[in-house]
């Protein structure tokens, strides 16, 4: 067998499972590896009934320096899942050194593709941005969402645009007007982010027909495209590197975010007024996918690249999450984002909060969520051991001190706020402001008994203790007989 594929295939020891599995940190709600590095959602899709959600994944490090290949969890209900056999990883010419990420799209005879990058480098004297890597698109199809026809190279590097530099990846598709289209983000030989837009008929001839670049400058490379309508708009979200920060804006080392794209996908545009989508410090190459009931659902990285802040969980073998699944809502101009009703099962115990100016309650455990109501224009309130959530004068701020890993702190512009939603796992945080209409995404690493919740301001709202989803591991990789 070849041994990458070993390295993803084989019966991992539960000597490498144990450790993550007896980590204080393991989230309890969201998605992470069974062991090593998890980065982003991948082929999002729901087919005959089932929801299957792929990711990056590298098993055997958890900081994912080597081959990265496709994960796969499969759920009926978001609170169920099984963990199942690894579709693609990196053996071939096209994809060698990462089959990187990509999407899946059901045709109109209800046959399943998916797209994704592969990556792989020459050996030689190489820059690897301009000479010297393959981003090539490759394509396979599935009956089923569990085996895989073979892998069939779409698009190669001399396919693309002659002012692209090597970078060129991370297909998704969309059908209008009887075509489909192919987004991929690139960076051009002269480090300007940009979108390249393919056409085909029948999913395997395709053509690139338009590039959406931005009014002005806004960074050298622009990864995971996703392109979607949404309640009658056109939105292109992507993480755009580079980009600088401004203020209160792009506080991050790279951005996640959205455009409106008004023109035809047959000419070339420009776009301008980027929104921010998440503004926490742990939010990257989210993607969406619209599921059997019509609705728009995205899942994000619970991560980003090449931050300086860390995450205490390598030391128990693993990395990183996927943020809860979120439905997509476009309203007063807008993208709003709020876990989808399934995560609402997970709820346990039920507690009304009422708390005066400056006192504080023990919370029953960390796996809550919370909706809060402020009952003051300007307010702190401090969650678990040190991360303060504070609103003055149209600015809020996150801050997460000594838990935060090397985290400080994020803010965002804001008139006001009436609520928060707070869904608080083991190590992680997602803040959803006003029922969705900003939301921050963070980890935290604070211990079990860090419960207190306390105010500046009278507060009011709910909490409910929040039961673990279950997931099954697969036995095929997961022998129990080795110890
Ligand atoms: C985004 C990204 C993608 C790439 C993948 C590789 O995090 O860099 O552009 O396809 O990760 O794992």
């Amino acid at each position: 067998m070849n041994k990458i594929r070993e390295e993803f295939n084989r019966p991992q020891s539960q000597e490498a499972r144990k450790a993550v599995k007896q980590d204080a940190n393991r989230l309890t709600y969201h998605l992470m590896p069974p062991v090593g590095w998890l980065n982003d959602p991948n082929g999002l899709c729901q087919y005959n009934g089932l929801y299957h959600i792929f990711y990056q994944y590298t098993p055997g490090n958890p900081t994912g320096a080597d081959h990265r290949g496709w994960g796969h969890y499969t759920t009926k209900d978001f609170i169920h899942y099984q963990e199942e056999n690894d579709p693609f990883v990196p053996d071939t010419e096209a994809d060698g050194k990462g089959s990187y990420s990509g999407s899946a799209l059901i045709d109109d005879d209800g046959k399943l593709h998916f797209f994704y990058t592969g990556n792989n480098k020459l050996v030689g004297d190489y820059d690897y941005i301009n000479n010297g890597r393959i981003h090539w698109v490759v394509h396979s199809e599935s009956p089923d969402g569990f085996t895989f026809s073979p892998k069939e190279v779409l698009l190669k590097n001399k396919d693309y645009p002659d002012s692209l530099s090597c970078h060129v990846r991370d297909p998704k598709i969309m059908k209008r007007d009887g075509q489909y289209y192919m987004v991929l983000g690139a960076r051009t030989k002269d480090s300007h982010g940009q979108v390249e837009v393919f056409v085909s008929k029948d999913l395997k001839d395709w053509k690139h027909i338009s590039t959406i670049r931005p009014e002005k400058e806004f960074g050298y490379m622009w990864e995971c495209p996703d392109l979607f309508e949404l309640d009658g708009k056109t939105i292109l979200m992507t993480c755009p590197q580079g980009v600088a920060q401004d203020g209160i804006l792009y506080e991050n080392i790279y951005q996640n975010g959205w455009f409106e794209v008004n023109g035809s996908l047959d000419h070339d545009q420009r776009v301008s007024n980027f929104k921010e989508f998440d503004n926490g410090f742990d939010f990257y190459a989210p993607q969406s996918f619209q599921d059997e009931k019509g609705r728009r659902i995205l899942i994000g990285w619970m991560g980003i690249p090449d931050a300086d802040y860390t995450n205490p969980t390598v030391e128990a073998n693993w990395q990183h999450a996927l943020t809860l699944p979120r439905q997509l809502h476009f309203k007063n101009d807008r993208i709003y984002q709020f876990p989808i009703e399934e995560i609402f099962n997970l709820h346990g115990e039920k507690m009304d909060i009422d708390l005066a100016a400056d006192t504080c309650l023990t919370m029953p455990e960390r796996t809550v969520h919370l909706n809060l109501h402020p009952k003051a224009d300007c307010w702190t309130i401090t969650l678990r051991k040190d991360c303060t959530l504070s609103y003055a004068n149209g600015l809020f701020t996150m801050d997460l001190k000594s838990s935060g890993s090397g985290r400080g702190s994020r803010h965002l512009a804001i008139d006001k706020v009436e609520s928060l939603d707070i869904f608080s796992d083991t190590s992680s945080l997602e803040i959803f402001i006003n029922h969705g209409q900003h939301a921050l995404t963070t980890r935290i690493y604070d211990a079990p008994e860090d419960l207190s919740l306390c105010t500046s301001a009278p507060l009011n709202g709910t909490l409910w203790t929040m039961n673990a989803f279950e997931v099954k591991e697969n036995l095929e990789k997961s022998d129990p007989t080795i110890v």
